[in-house]
This record gives structure tokens, sequence and C-alpha cells, in this order.
């Protein structure tokens, strides 16, 4: 049994039942140290049934207290009570609210993401013992009315045990309100499964979580975690270290590109995507700018990862990335040989056809025109918008949260302190 502080009335108000919405992420350091008005722990089959009581006035269609307590039996890390501190009693323990999850396996996992997991009864199957390390964390339940919303991310670190710290956490809100108050922790709306029929899922990215890189798309497998490819923007050196790897292993090594052709001035003028196999860097892109056309370039994608979508993904993204800066015709020198490829990925031989050679191939002028996109970043669009990072122009970036702060050092006294 573990007790919790949380400087509730410290930190704004932290509510599930209401508008008010927690602005406490999951992986805030802080969040332990402000435990202080709350305690979470693991509780018995009847009072997993008495709470489960409590939550089904407000959420009706919750499933039996059965099938908890059976998957609780098989791993208690599944249910957490939550009580208030001032009316917890060690003796005779009474959570006020709930917090319960199932730890999957990787088949667990595939069939929550491909819609065909019986969520109300899941088998014991694919749940994960407790000694076992899941291949995804399912958020099952949350029932944290008022104050006790605090407590979620609290019970949440409960699942962050060596073994489990960079597994992902998956989410399904039934309702807007739902949904506002996992964002509020730092979950993010996965995108959909190409076929699936199961419900959109919101994730909380921790296998990915060292990377800041913003992800452009990512397509969860249904076959494995492992398996998923993602494409994100280059934000920091060790982000460039990943492309300058990729590309010295294809360029320089299988091709035989001489060094200083391949990094050739240009690279930190430029954009560069990763793409991702799981969490390997497999794949990669580099985009210039120009008055009137993007050109993507330098693309690459390990051998052992060719074949499973990823170049294909990557320009796709980029197609995007550059739709959104407004730019209507993208452009690629492409190898000779490699004309089929780009062909399926929108770009066709520009009028006039140039040809050239260079670091000993032939190339050809390939050309995507496109529509802008319609929420293009211009002139126009709001200033907090536009100081988002690049390409993570629709989610709320860490300039626009500061200015919670106020201009505090707008003074020339402030700014001399
Ligand atoms: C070219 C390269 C990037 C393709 O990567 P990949 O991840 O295997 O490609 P994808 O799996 O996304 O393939 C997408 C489509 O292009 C096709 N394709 C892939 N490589 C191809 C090739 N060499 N020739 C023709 N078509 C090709 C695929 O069959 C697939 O078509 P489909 O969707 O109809 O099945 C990769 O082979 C590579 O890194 N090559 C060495 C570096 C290089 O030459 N870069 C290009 C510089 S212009």
């Amino acid at each position: 049994m573990t007790a919790h502080d949380v400087r509730v009335s410290g930190t704004g108000k932290l509510a599930y039942d209401s508008a008010q919405r927690s602005t406490r992420r999951l992986d805030d350091p802080e969040i332990l140290a402000l435990a202080r008005r709350l305690v979470v722990f693991n509780v018995g089959g009847e009072q997993i049934a008495a709470l489960m009581d409590l939550a089904r006035k407000s959420i009706p269609m919750l499933t039996s207290a059965e099938v908890v307590q059976r998957v609780a039996s098989y791993n208690p890390d599944c249910f957490w009570a939550i009580a208030h501190r001032d009316k917890f009693n060690v003796n005779a323990p009474a959570g006020e609210g709930y917090v319960s999850f199932l730890p999957l396996t990787k088949q667990g996992l595939s069939q929550l993401l491909d819609g065909t997991l019986d969520r109300r009864n899941p088998p014991l199957s694919v749940i994960s013992a407790q000694h076992e390390k899941p291949a995804g964390i399912y958020v099952w339940h949350v029932y944290a009315p008022g104050k006790l919303a605090a407590g979620a991310p609290l019970v949440m670190q409960k699942m962050w045990t060596l073994h489990r710290h960079d597994v992902d956490v998956y989410s399904w809100s039934i309702n807007s309100e739902a949904a506002r108050f996992v964002e509020g922790m730092g979950f993010r709306l996965a995108p959909k499964l190409a076929g699936s029929t199961a419900p959109q899922f919101h994730l909380f990215r921790r296998s990915m979580a060292r990377h800041q890189e913003t992800t452009l798309c990512a397509m969860p497998s249904p076959l494995s975690p492992d398996l998923r490819i993602s494409v994100r923007v280059a934000r920091t050196v060790d982000d460039f270290m990943r492309a300058a790897v990729l590309r010295g292993a294809v360029f320089v090594g299988e091709q035989k590109c001489p060094y200083d052709e391949e990094f050739d001035g240009n690279d930190f003028t430029a954009t560069h995507l990763i793409g991702y196999v799981g969490d390997e860097p497999a794949g990669c892109l580099r985009i210039r700018y120009f008055a009137d056309f993007a050109k993507l370039e330098r693309l690459v994608v390990r051998k052992e990862f060719r074949g499973r979508g990823l170049a294909r993904k990557l320009v796709s993204s980029a197609v995007e990335f550059c739709r959104t800066k407004g730019y209507t015709r993208i452009c690629c020198y492409a190898q000779k040989r490699l004309t089929a490829f780009w062909n399926k990925s929108g770009f066709s031989i520009s009028d006039g056809q140039r040809e050239f050679v260079f670091s000993d191939f032939e190339y050809i002028e390939m050309v995507c025109d496109v529509k802008r996109a319609a929420r293009t970043i211009s002139f126009e669009t709001d200033p907090y918008v536009v100081i988002r990072p690049e390409g993570s122009w629709q989610e709320v970036g860490i300039l626009e949260r500061s200015k919670a702060r106020g201009a505090r050092l707008s003074t020339a006294e402030g700014a001399a302190a």
C-alpha cells in the first residue's frame, strides 16, 4: 500500500467531472512531489464491486464487477483505488474512486488496435502477469470525480515500474470531456488504423519519449508495436545524427558516394524527417525550400527495413509538410532507376525532362503538384500557432503554454534582474 500527497490547491483545479481539466502531464517529474491529499492503494474483491457500483451511476455501460475481479485476481496491478487522505483508514481502506488497467500482451495489444479485443470481458490470455512486461497498457476505466481526478496520474505512475517504464499507454474516451481529461495528462489522439473497426484511441507514448521529435504520422501496427511505422521531424542534434548515420550507411556505404558529396553543406538549411520502425531509426528524407517549390532529397531506408512502405510514408509525410507550409509544387531529382517508385508516390516526369548526372548516378527531375493545405501556415495564422514546433501545428506548443506566466520580464528592471 502506498500513500501519495497531492498539492491540488497549489496547482490549480484538477477535475474530471467538469469542464475543468488536469494539466498535470503524466510524465511530469514533479507529480509525486505534489502528492499530499490523496492515497492510492490496491483493494480486494468486495471493494472493487462497491467502487464499480458507485461508478456505474456515471458510466452505465460499465462491465460487471466479476470480470474486473477476475482480471485483478490475475494481476493485482490492474485495479487501484483512490481516496482522500483525511478519510482514509488503514484498518478499513475504502476507495472513493478508482482507475483500472489492462496490461496487454502483444496479441492483446494487436486485438485492441484492430478492434477485436472484447474490452468488456477480456480473456486472461491477453493480459500480462504482474512480473511480465506488457506490450501496451490500456486504461480500462477511470472513475475519479472532483478532486480525485488528481489521483489519476498518480495511479498511472503505478504502472511505471522498471519493466513497464517505456510501455505506451492507450485510452479510449467515452465523450469529449473524457478526451479533454486524458489530453490534459499528455495523451494524444492516435491515428486510426486503416480498415480497423476499433474506436479511436488516445495514446500516451513512452516508447519514444526520449525522442523529442514531432510525430507527423504514426501507423499503429496490428501485428506488434515493434513494427509500427512513424515519421518525425528532426529537432535536435541527436536527431540529425540519426539522419547522418542512415545516409552514411546507405549512400556512403551501399552506394559508395564520397563523404563530401553526401554531406554537401545543405544539411543545416533543411528540414529532416526521420522514419522509425518501432523505436529504431530506419529511414530519412531531407526537404529544402526555394521561392516557388520545395525539394525532397536524400531519401533512404535501411536495407533491413525496405519493402514495408516506409519510403512511401516518408514521402507522403514530406508532401503534407510542404503543403502545410504553403508549397504547391514539390520536386525531386530521382535516380533514373527509381522513377517507378516516385511515380507511385505521386511524382511525374516534369515538362522538359531535365536530366543530369552527379555522384555517379543519372538523375531526372520529377514533380508533384498539389493543392495548398486547408490549414496552411500563412501570415494570417495565429502567432501562437506559428511559434509551435514545426510539423506540430495542431498541438499546443511550449511557447504557448508559457503565456500563462505573463510578461513578467517586460520592464527594464525585470529584464535586468
Ligand atoms: C528506394 C528506397 C528508399 C525504397 O524504400 P522502401 O521503404 O523499400 O520503399 P517502400 O516499401 O515504401 O515502397 C513503396 C513502393 O515503391 C516500390 N519500390 C520500392 N523500391 C523500388 C525500386 N527500387 N524500384 C521500383 N519500385 C520500388 C515498392 O514496390 C512499393 O510499391 P507498392 O506500394 O506498389 O508495393 C530504398 O530502396 C533505398 O533506400 N534505396 C537506396 C537509397 C536510394 O537509392 N534512394 C533514392 C534516391 S532518389
